[in-house]
């Protein structure tokens, strides 16, 4: 069999070129990594629950009309995705405050927001991925006032679809980090939800306990990453069996 190209390897996941044109293999990696890959370790089993955890959301939101880069799942590793021309940007919304708002900004924690914030950083690793405003995206042509708009629109749709998800299986989504690349139809480009949406990049608060079951349990040594991904999976009723599979089989005898 011939070895297939691949074409972008990044700290969770590997792009492979897939089988039709404008189509990609997406592969989802054990590593884990956190403060720009500072800290870094490998979880086995997170790249089968994160593979099937961003089916499970991307599949939804196909389903209610938010565009997303999938088409469906291969293995239990791959998923085969649209080629997209990825926006250099990481689009974060926020419920509640947490991580890097609470530290910059100086707010407690788990203090609710009176309305979803929108934040834009530039993806660039050497620069530790900034916080940048509209004006930078528009001045150094990163995306139009017009991709912006729907940026945010997308966003929001995403934030209450998932918002939703969650709250029905007792879990706050506190905020999540999504990507959004471009496609181009004939003379129309159109923009589409890319990369991954798991609890890699979101947080996820149980709603009785406050437990945090995403990967802050990682960036803050709170335990097993792999156990709280399983309980994000188990309760969304995605991979039921998820003890077996996430651990690949067992010899018996
Ligand atoms: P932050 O509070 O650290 O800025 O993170 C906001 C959200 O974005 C949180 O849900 C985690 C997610 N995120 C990523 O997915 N990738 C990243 O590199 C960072 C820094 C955050």
């Amino acid at each position: 069999m011939a070895r297939r190209r691949m074409v972008y390897e990044g700290k969770a996941k590997i792009l492979y070129e897939g089988p039709e044109p404008d189509t990609l293999i997406q592969y989802f990696k054990d590593d884990a990594t956190a403060f720009n890959a500072e800290k870094r370790d490998v979880i086995e089993g997170k790249g089968v629950l994160n593979n099937r955890l961003s089916e499970y959301f991307m599949t939804g939101l196909n389903g209610i009309g938010v565009p997303t880069h999938f088409i469906k799942r291969v293995n239990m590793r791959e998923q085969l995705i649209r080629a997209v021309e990825i926006i250099p940007l990481e689009v974060v919304v926020r419920n509640v405050a947490a991580g890097s708002m609470s530290k910059r900004l100086g707010i407690d924690e788990g203090t609710a927001l009176p309305r979803p914030i929108i934040e834009f950083y530039y993806k660039d690793d050497a620069l530790g991925d900034p916080l940048v405003t509209e004006e930078h995206i528009i001045a150094f042509n990163w995306a139009t006032q017009q991709d912006i708009d729907d940026m945010i629109a997308l966003a929001l749709r995403v934030n209450d679809y998932m918002s939703g998800l969650m709250y029905g299986v007792g879990i706050k989504l506190v905020d999540f980090k999504i990507e959004i690349g471009r496609i181009f139809e004939g003379d129309y480009q159109r923009l589409i939800v890319a990369d991954e949406i798991s609890p890699d990049s979101c947080r996820l608060w149980d709603i009785e306990s406050g437990k945090k079951l995403d990967k802050d349990v990682f960036r803050q040594d709170l335990g097993s990453l792999a156990d709280a991904y399983t309980e994000v999976a188990k309760r969304l009723g995605v991979m039921p069996r998820v003890g077996n599979v996430a651990t690949g089989p067992k010899l018996v005898n």
